[in-house]
């Protein structure tokens, strides 16, 4: 890959886009010819899941500009809402001018849970439990050898006590197998070894099995990237750059402090995560569950705050941080039968999971960074406006160029209903052709 910069990409036509993007990718003919085409066919979405009556479709954009570790990405965003894929790449593009995107990925321990009920003594049980850790360990990996033979496997057991017994009712434990999935999102492969050492572990507590699943709160599996922009990147046309800085700040502070904002941060946050996940074949819900639970405790007061925060650097430039679990893979599930969401993934050019966590956090940051200075700025609207204008362009049937037409004159006049954007395309087509449109 040459460089994630390609000035003027957003002006060009979608074929010149795709001619692009294969070249900056180096894709071969039927990667590219693939771009082109609707990307799961019936027969393939039939063997996916129940009931098809069709293929749903869902724009694929290109996020731009994003730097991570020193390396350049070009990022696959597949995403309904207007806005998401360009804000993303202008801030990508501000952080990439201060040195990028820094990142670090937890080694992939995902988290798998056997629910132990019905135990009498709970404290002897999870003694008793701990020490046979190494036998459970092995019976894990004995469950999973192929697992072992890619370098990864269960790496340690944790017992805990939910509920103590008591004159009334005995109590309950639950065990976390913790298991290194390497580039697995690693769901299936953790569930068949809770299923595969419950009995033992029922044994060992003198208690019944309950559910035996993965926890979504894959807080062992966490990704940390930091970023830095300088003040005059962060300047608007209408608002110097220390103000802005200052006022991503207080947005920072305010999520922090109050749930109900921080629900509507991590939001932004989730409409770039998710919209590479989706992309590249993964488990969207997984990582939103894994997200909003660990940002439950992130709050100034304990309770639900915000992924990213964001500081005044020393020298006065602003700089941020996110965290969050990453349950991501580059092998198995969709991405076996999905052709989309493999490309999406060549696109990428990884194939460690831990590599594309780190870049999915980057864009959640850089969308989080685009929603802060929109809205200590200019507010978001205006923004959104033109972009919502289009989406109402196409709504009332406008194709081809009479799209950027009907949004230009819907955006200027502020006024972006359905119907005047109607009566915009009327005027266009009895007019037989683009031309003596008035503001
Ligand atoms: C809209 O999809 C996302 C925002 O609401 C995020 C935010 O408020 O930080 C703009």
């Amino acid at each position: 890959m040459t460089s994630s910069r390609i000035p003027g990409f957003y002006k060009l036509s979608i074929d010149e886009r795709r001619k692009q993007l294969a070249e900056h990718l180096g894709l071969d003919a039927a990667a590219a010819k693939l771009l082109a085409e609707p990307m799961l066919d019936e027969e393939t979405a039939n063997h996916m899941v129940e009931n098809v009556v069709g293929v749903y479709g869902l724009p694929l954009g290109i996020g731009l500009n994003f730097q991570v570790n020193g390396k350049d990405y070009l990022v696959p965003m597949c995403v309904e809402e207007p806005s998401v894929v360009a804000a993303a790449s202008n801030a990508a593009k501000m952080i990439r001018a201060s040195g990028g995107f820094t990142a670090e990925a937890d080694d992939p321990i995902m988290i798998s849970q056997i629910q132990l009920c019905d135990v009498r003594d709970t404290v002897h049980a999870k003694k008793r439990i701990e020490a046979h850790a190494s036998e459970i360990i092995v019976a894990c990996d004995q469950a999973y050898p192929s697992l072992v033979k890619r370098g990864g496997g269960t790496r340690g057991i944790e017992v805990r006590i939910l509920e103590e017994e008591s004159t009334h009712r005995p109590g309950m434990l639950v065990v976390h197998l913790h298991v290194d999935v390497r580039d697995a999102m690693g769901a299936n492969l953790v569930n068949t070894l809770a299923e595969a050492v419950a009995d033992r572990l029922a044994e060992l507590a003198d208690g019944t099995v309950g559910l035996r699943i993965l926890s979504n709160l894959a807080d062992r599996r966490c990704v940390r990237v930091k970023a830095r922009i300088a003040l005059a990147d962060l300047a608007t046309d209408r608002h110097d750059g220390e103000k802005v800085r200052d006022g991503i700040v207080s947005a920072s502070r305010f999520a922090e402090l109050d749930p109900y904002r921080a629900a509507t941060h991590n939001k932004g946050i989730m409409n770039g995560i998710d919209a590479v996940v989706l992309a590249t074949g993964n488990d969207w819900r997984g990582v939103e569950a894994g997200a909003h639970a660990f940002a439950s405790t992130k709050g100034a007061h304990g309770g639900y705050g915000p992924l990213c925060t964001w500081r005044v650097a020393k020298d006065g430039a602003l700089e941020g941080k996110i965290e969050l679990p990453m349950a991501v893979g580059t092998v198995g599930g969709t991405l076996k039968v999905h052709p989309g969401a493999r490309l999406a993934l060549k696109m990428i050019g990884t194939e460690r999971a831990s590599d594309l966590g780190m870049v999915m956090a980057s864009v959640g940051m850089a969308s989080n960074l685009a929603a802060l200075r929109a809205m200590a700025s200019d507010g978001i609207q205006r923004g959104h406006m033109s972009m919502h204008a289009r989406t109402v362009a196409l709504g009332v049937g406008a194709t081809g160029e009479q799209v950027d037409l009907i949004a230009a004159e819907l955006a200027e006049s502020g006024d972006v209903r359905a119907e005047r954007a109607l009566a915009i395309l009327q005027r266009l087509r009895a007019s037989g052709g683009f031309s003596g449109i008035q503001a």
